[in-house]
């Protein structure tokens, strides 16, 4: 069912609410915003309202502030870099609520944009109080949510504010619903899903739901340890949760049920401790030294992965295939990443860290679709109905 949109209303002279999710990572030594995806992920729907001449209020979160102000935690840099995007002036407001936030938007002209101060400086935000979102939604005369990443959060201003206010999706939100959408109702097959990350516990929902719908399913990272325990390997000191064997074992039936190939490594490289400079090698999976960790895919599995995916009309990505971070345990990751950047179907790649890598690579634009939301497209492919979402009212039958 699709949402309606911005396009789908009158927004010129209105007040318009934007939840957008600028949560932008922060230099932790400068503090200075070390990726602006999200920023520019949203500009076509800022930019939209303005050639609209809609009267703008931006509200977004930034951090975990815990309901307390955290003077580094003000939107106002991040108000800085979209006015630079935009080139366009942002004007900001030391609050997000209240009297001197009503006269700013008071004097808004048409075009004119409005930053509104982190929402989480407020426990409110968080606890989906009523009369926040009250307070919030009396700034405006419409609600656009964009913040697809923040839609699994059930927050007075994804969720409650929507309550008030005639509610709409921005054209991010809209993209993303599409491309992760598209993957769980009309994928183009051959389909293949490849999951990595650090553990089998966060990926479980992800790995059943996409069962239904794959053709083939590669597993590595972390979690491909605990899957190769559970058929019997040895696996070194590599972290294997002991209480989840069962649980793999159960998903690599289900795979058979479903009749997905499930292929995990069939050589990694494993050390014996895991930081930078750390002697390396690079072993079949049934010679796991004792005393190692399984820090990367090996080139024979990046082979096999590759081969596979050749094939696909459209790959979903999930998850670093080893510890990325150090550079010497990438090489897995970033060859599967530019792998999937040469090829002509649909490559999709969920949030998070995959989404960090693809960016840092400068591979994004090669990509069909890099989700801006890690927790939230990593809900939505599990087949959860995201709050912020299911808020949003479906287009009228006759606006389809
Ligand atoms: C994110 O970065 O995952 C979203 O912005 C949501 O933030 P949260 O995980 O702090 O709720
Ligand atoms: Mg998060």
């Amino acid at each position: 069912m699709k949402k309606r949109t911005i396009s789908d209303i009158e927004v010129k002279g209105k007040r318009v609410l934007v939840r957008v999710d600028f949560n932008v990572p922060l230099d932790a030594n400068t503090g200075a915003i070390s990726d602006d995806s999200r920023i520019q992920a949203s500009l076509p729907t800022i930019k939209y309202l303005v050639d609209r001449k809609a009267k703008i209020i931006l509200c977004s979160h930034l951090g975990r502030p815990k309901g307390k102000v955290v003077e580094e935690l003000r939107m106002a840099p991040v108000a800085q870099r979209l006015s630079q995007l935009i080139a366009l002036p942002v004007s900001t407001a030391q609050d997000c609520v209240g009297q001197e936030v009503e006269k700013k938007v008071k004097v808004l002209k048409e075009g004119d944009i409005l930053f509104l101060e982190n929402v989480r400086f407020y426990p409110e935000e968080e606890a989906n109080d009523p009369h926040f979102a009250q307070e919030l939604a009396k700034l405006a005369d419409v609600y656009v949510s964009d913040a697809f990443s923040a839609a699994h959060r059930t927050h007075a201003s994804t969720v409650g504010v929507a309550k008030y206010l005639p509610a709409v999706a921005g054209f991010l939100m809209e993209k993303e619903l599409e491309a992760v959408g598209r993957l769980l109702h009309s994928p183009e097959h051959p389909f293949a899903c490849v999951v990595g990350g650090a553990k089998v516990n966060d990926k479980i929902g992800l790995v059943q739901n996409m069962l239904k719908v794959v053709d083939f399913l590669l597993v590595g990272g972390g979690m491909a340890a605990t899957f190769l325990k559970a058929q019997g390997y040895e696996v070194g000191d590599s972290l294997v949760e002991k209480d989840k064997l069962n649980l793999a074992k159960d998903l690599l039936q289900e795979a058979e049920k479903w009749n997905v190939p499930l292929s995990l490594p069939t050589d990694v490289v494993v050390a014996e401790e895991i930081k930078a400079g750390a002697k390396t090698l690079v072993v079949s999976i049934t010679d796991i030294p004792p005393n190692s960790y399984v820090v990367d895919i090996g080139p024979q599995t990046i082979e096999l992965f590759c081969t596979k995916l050749r094939e696909c009309h459209t790959i979903m990505w999930n998850g670093p295939l080893g510890i990325y971070e150090i550079p010497q345990f990438a090489q897995g990751t970033r060859s599967i990443a530019s792998f999937l950047s040469t090829l002509n179907a649909t490559t999709v790649v969920g949030g998070g860290s995959s989404a960090e890598i693809v960016q840092e690579m400068g591979l994004t634009d090669k990509m069909t679709h890099v989700s801006t939301g890690g927790g939230a497209s990593l809900r939505f492919l599990e087949g959860a109905a995201l709050p912020g979402v299911e808020v949003l009212p479906d287009k009228e039958e006759n606006q389809r």
